[in-house]
């Protein structure tokens, strides 16, 4: 009889258990230590903001998210806005990430953004869709949340139709309702695409906030904040949110060499 109890309360705490994770599959980062410490991945289908001040290890934890996919034939494309793609595939191949033969098999799509065309928003959206992507590195969200965008119509709040337009065309005075709605757009279009996805923001040298515009922590399942101890040498990892997840809050001390970055 109590052996018949231990059993049931056995099995309904692994159904409160399996309620709370959602029986989730997970998504691997490629960063061992921390998929140890998230429940095995990212959730799936989730959009995780990794946030920090430069030289963090943003871009380089975002090629091992696409590279670790790559390892089991998951699609994946990287969204960048700050540099030409070239110089970053450079950078991940010293880094033990080499891209080119996925790019060559089409399994991997490197799309620089150029924020100076006026159709950016299209373009990134339309590739977000396009794709049936697995995995989504928006490398940084931070550009696009600071450009100024009108909105033409709004029709009983239920079709939104968002322009942008230079900053010659409408002076900056980028308040945070618009910007929020441009931050808005963004991650409904990375929800849709069910992929999962990373995107970056920029945070200047202690900061408090969670994303360079402070919003963008709101409308993601998981903040992911990279950082520095200057004082002891030391990068520092701290998962401050993750959706069906219960996890420490504790930076973690963490190495960027070869292979990207560590658990140590
Ligand atoms: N091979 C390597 N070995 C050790 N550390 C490295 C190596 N390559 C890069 N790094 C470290 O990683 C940092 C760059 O990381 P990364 O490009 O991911 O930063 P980031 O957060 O994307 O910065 P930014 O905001 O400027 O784009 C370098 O400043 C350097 O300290
Ligand atoms: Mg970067």
């Amino acid at each position: 009889m109590g052996s018949h109890i231990s059993h049931w309360d056995d099995t309904l705490s692994e159904e409160i258990y399996s309620k709370q994770d959602g029986l989730m599959s997970r998504v691997k980062t490629g960063v061992e230590g921390l998929d140890s410490i998230i429940g095995g991945g990212l959730p799936e289908k989730s959009i995780t903001l990794v946030s920090g001040p430069p030289g963090s290890g943003k871009s380089i934890l975002s090629f091992q998210f696409l590279y670790e996919g790559i390892k089991s034939g998951e699609n994946g494309l990287f969204l960048t806005l700050d540099k030409k793609v070239n110089g970053l595939l450079t950078q991940a191949k010293k880094l033990g990430f080499d891209f080119q033969p996925a790019l060559e098999e089409k399994l991997v799509k490197f799309r620089f953004l150029n924020i100076n065309k006026k159709l950016i928003y299209e373009a990134m959206v339309n590739e977000i869709l396009s794709g049936g992507y697995d995995r989504i590195v928006l490398d940084s969200i931070t550009p696009l949340s600071e450009m100024p965008i009108y909105v033409n119509s709004v029709e009983n709040n239920s079709k939104l139709d968002i322009s942008i337009v230079n900053s010659e065309e409408f002076p900056s005075n980028t308040n945070l309702p618009v910007r929020r709605l441009h931050i808005q757009y963004i991650m409904n279009a990375l929800e849709a695409s069910e992929s999962a996805s990373v995107v970056t923001s920029e945070l200047p040298m202690g900061s408090s906030l969670l994303s360079r515009d402070g919003i963008s922590e709101f409308l993601v399942d998981g903040v992911i904040i990279l950082g520095f101890d200057p004082t002891m040498d030391r990068r520092k990892l701290s998962v401050m949110k993750m959706r069906n997840t219960k996890h420490t809050l504790k930076p973690q001390d963490i190495e960027i060499s070869e292979g990207g970055i560590r658990f140590i």
